[in-house]
């Protein structure tokens, strides 16, 4: 991979031909705002938040940043007055979406944005209704979990993130990506007497794991399993042991093995 020189705000950068200039910008500690971006993620271009200006090396014009390749010569200002006044107006359209998100509020604060002269025309209260389609969760779910449970459907208005036909989920593993990543913090999911719900994925239900030595509840079962096999192989013993339990064998352990060393 050749590397290359890019111009932003004037200033100009080393990268690696082919790198989004979104991530050029946030590792030379460029404030480009970003609603659907995730550094472990593909960029998929749906928030706009991270549009910038083109001026040289490139179309001209205001485009993604997250989807914008770094080529030798290319240069873009992140905060001409267009993009501004773009910017701010997406911020309110998404916190007229979802009002009560705390991050989305602190992101739009951050940016000047602290009301929406926007108003939704129909008043919906249910949670997942405050979705704002950045997408993460359908990628975590898809690329980095490799689970697939939920994905888009619907067009338009209508488009939301579910489950296929809206039935609970047997490809859930409970590892609750979805809800970490969600900007808006819509997902719900509740452990009640051993059983994780994914309510908002049609109400998915997920086995916990029980800990053989302490009865506490573990994490889900499929993903215990998933990250035996992708990640540690850890030891039979340990397969049904919870966290807590398994430090504590340690110390034992260690304690055993310093009193033997003293002897
Ligand atoms: S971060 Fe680029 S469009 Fe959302």
């Amino acid at each position: 991979m050749s590397t290359v020189t890019v111009i932003i705000d004037k200033k100009k950068y080393r990268t690696e031909q082919g790198e989004m200039i979104l991530r050029v910008a946030r590792r030379e500690g460029i404030d480009i705002p970003a609603l659907c971006y995730h550094e472990g993620l593909s960029p998929f271009g749906a928030c706009r938040l991270c549009m910038v200006e083109v001026v040289a090396g490139g179309r001209p014009g205001i485009t993604t940043s997250c989807t914008l390749a770094a080529t030798d010569g290319l240069e873009v200002k992140t905060a001409t007055d267009g993009v501004v006044k773009i910017r701010r107006g997406l911020l309110e359209l998404y916190l007229a979406q979802a009002p009560d998100a705390p991050s989305l509020r602190q992101l739009a604060a951050q940016h000047g944005v602290t009301h929406s002269r926007f108003v939704r025309e129909r008043q919906k209260d249910a949670p997942e209704e405050k979705c704002v389609l950045c997408g993460l969760c359908v990628r975590v779910c898809n690329e980095a979990v490799g689970a697939g449970v939920i994905n888009f459907t619907g067009r338009g208005p209508e488009t939301k993130v579910t489950t296929p036909y809206r039935e609970p989920s047997n490809a859930c593993i409970g590892c609750t990506a979805c809800a970490q990543v969600c900007p808006t913090e819509v997902i719900q999911i509740a452990d009640v007497r051993g059983i994780r719900s994914v309510i908002t994925w049609s109400d998915t239900k997920v086995a916990l794991k029980q800990c053989r030595i302490c009865g506490r509840t573990m994490e889900p079962e499929p993903l215990v399993q998933e990250v035996h096999r992708k990640i540690i192989d850890l030891s039979e013993e340990f397969k049904d042991v919870c966290i807590k339990c398994r430090q504590r064998y340690r110390t034992v352990k260690l304690h055993h093995m310093d009193m033997a060393k003293t002897k």
